[in-house]
């Protein structure tokens, strides 16, 4: 398969995307359009044998049974033995949805009412600051959600605290007023070291500030009897089932602080948009099914041509923190080593995925985009409509900007045409050596998905989409994309640390490295 896939690159190696164009129904055959959006993938070096041949990749992996499977509440993460339903927190009209033949509908639809009042009650209250503090998929997803639903934000001001380094807090609780304050501890686990050790600073802000923290905190969590043991009565604690893995977790209870900001109808539409990509792919056949390309063009560029790296690049200011979201979510899920019976992967795993808004980036890291030695493929995301009517002039540039870097991506720029451009300023070996540090390369694959409108909807249609495209890479890779052992040994080894940072154990065990490090650290610390 995969083989075949390289020796259909290797054929169009040197082949000019733009001259693909020459077919003029390219731009509509390489799109797909669902809820809504529009995802252009023509831009790239495919073309008909080669989709044809991605798509049979999908369907000889299986992906529409496992897809089944995942919505029919099957243990697909089998090293942890867990079903995998977030699907299930946005299913708003209560399909039934079993695991171990329990219909876990009607505590799904409770909790969502309990974060509903509790929400109107915070809300509705003095309350002027939240502060979430969580890590991981704890906080990247209200975090990524609540700047990019500003213009929908209405409720108290949030804070996301979640980096174990003091500043983190220190530098949130200036800004907030004790007494009108409220802490959301959101941990799947409750024992993650770094939201304990925030908890407990806010806990201690507090009562620095001679005010009860009874009523101050609320826990969203599975292990309701942590939550208890660091003080959080039950009734302040939003549960959610272990088939919620934490980076696909904002829909539910991890979802609270965007609730209390946008209000509950807000954050039923952002479900709602989740549940309408839901339906398509469960619904699209392959072809047509907007995750499904969006993970097939992926793995061309990723596994078969070897692009190591993909850019998301939102041309949305406020999709600023959705590159560091698909970190967790992408990197989390598919940066695995072994396939699911355990044997080594024999290809690449998931890409390195990065980003930055534009036009920023442009500013910045465009320059090896565009001239380095590396190709990036270029994930583009725009919205055709911007919430600032008064300022159309600036969503016009955004979107000119927006299409002059995938145009340019694409077409380049040759030493002739460098070469004629400069013709009047120098001349004979002057003008060709200049000429050549203006030649773009061009033949640089991106894709564009362009959306109406940043609202509540749209973000769940899109943040749903990227959940089931990475679902949809794993179930090709043929590994689990729901757990994470990658991240436990330095755990571990940080947890092992802790009394030699403090110097309560001597270093001398360490390697030579790592105890020269610790030596400074200490020196510092005397000095
Ligand atoms: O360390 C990784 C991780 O387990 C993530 O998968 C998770 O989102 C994050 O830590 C936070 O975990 P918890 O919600 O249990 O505090």
């Amino acid at each position: 398969m995969w083989n075949d896939l390289k020796a259909m690159a290797e054929a169009c190696e040197g082949r000019r995307i733009e001259d693909l164009f020459a077919d003029e129904t390219r731009a509509q055959d390489f799109s797909l359009t669902a809820c809504g959006m529009l995802f252009d993938f023509s831009k790239t070096q495919l073309d008909e044998g080669i989709w044809e041949a991605l798509l049979e990749m999908a369907d000889k992996a299986a992906v529409p049974a496992k897809r089944d499977a995942m919505f029919a509440g099957e243990k697909i993460n089998e090293t942890e033995g867990r079903a995998v339903l977030h699907t299930a927190l946005r299913n708003l009209d209560a399909r039934p949805v079993l695991v171990d033949g329990h219909d876990v509908m009607p505590a799904v639809l409770d909790t969502l009412d309990r974060m509903e009042r509790l929400a109107r009650d915070i809300r509705d209250s003095d309350v002027t600051d939240v502060v979430n503090i969580g890590i991981g998929g704890s906080d990247l997803g209200p975090a990524m959600a609540y700047l990019a639903l500003a213009p929908y934000a209405d409720g108290p001001r949030c804070h996301f605290v979640s980096n174990v380094d003091g500043a983190d807090i220190a530098d949130t609780l200036k800004g907030c007023d004790p007494e009108r304050t409220v802490f959301i501890v959101a941990s799947k686990t409750f024992t993650t070291i770094e939201t304990m050790t925030n908890a407990q600073t806010a806990k201690g802000w507090l009562a620095r500030h001679g005010v009860d923290d009874s009523g101050k905190f609320i826990a969203l969590s599975s292990n309701v009897e942590k939550a208890g043991a660091f003080g959080i009565p039950e009734d302040r604690v939003l549960g959610f089932e272990d088939w919620v893995g934490g980076r696909y977790s904002m829909w539910g209870p991890i979802g609270l602080s965007l609730m209390i900001a946008i209000g509950p109808e807000d954050f039923r539409a952002f479900l709602q948009g989740g549940q309408e990509m839901d339906r398509h792919f469960v619904e699209a056949p392959l072809a047509e099914n907007l995750p499904v390309a969006l993970a097939l063009v992926g793995m061309w560029h990723n596994q078969v041509l070897g692009y190591a790296t993909r850019a998301v690049l939102p041309y949305d200011n406020r999709l600023a923190r959705l590159p560091a979201y698909l970190q967790q979510l992408e990197m989390e899920s598919n940066g695995k080593g072994v396939r699911m019976d355990g044997i080594s992967l024999s290809y690449d795993s998931g890409p390195i995925v990065w980003g930055e808004p534009g036009t920023n980036g442009q500013h910045a890291f465009y320059q090896l985009i565009h001239q380095g030695t590396r190709v990036v493929p270029c994930e583009f995301l725009i919205a055709a409509r911007g919430h600032e009517p008064e300022l159309q002039h600036h969503h016009d540039l955004l979107i000119a900007n927006c299409l002059a870097q995938s145009e340019a991506l694409m077409r380049g720029r040759d030493l002739e045409e460098a070469r004629d451009r400069m013709a009047g300023k120098f001349e004979g070996e002057e003008l060709e050596r200049q000429a050549r540090h203006r030649v773009f390369p061009g033949n640089r694959p991106s894709t564009t998905l362009i959306y109406p409108l940043l609202d509540p909807a749209t973000l769940g249609r899109i943040i749903a989409l990227y959940e089931h495209r990475v679902f949809v890479e794993g179930v090709i890779l043929g590994i689990n994309s729901y757990d994470q052992w990658g991240v436990e040994l330095g755990k571990e080894l940080a947890t092992a640390l802790g009394p030699l940072v403090s110097g309560d154990q001597p270093v001398d065990g360490k390697d030579g490295s790592t105890a020269q490090l610790l030596r400074f650290v200490h020196t510092q610390k005397a000095g």
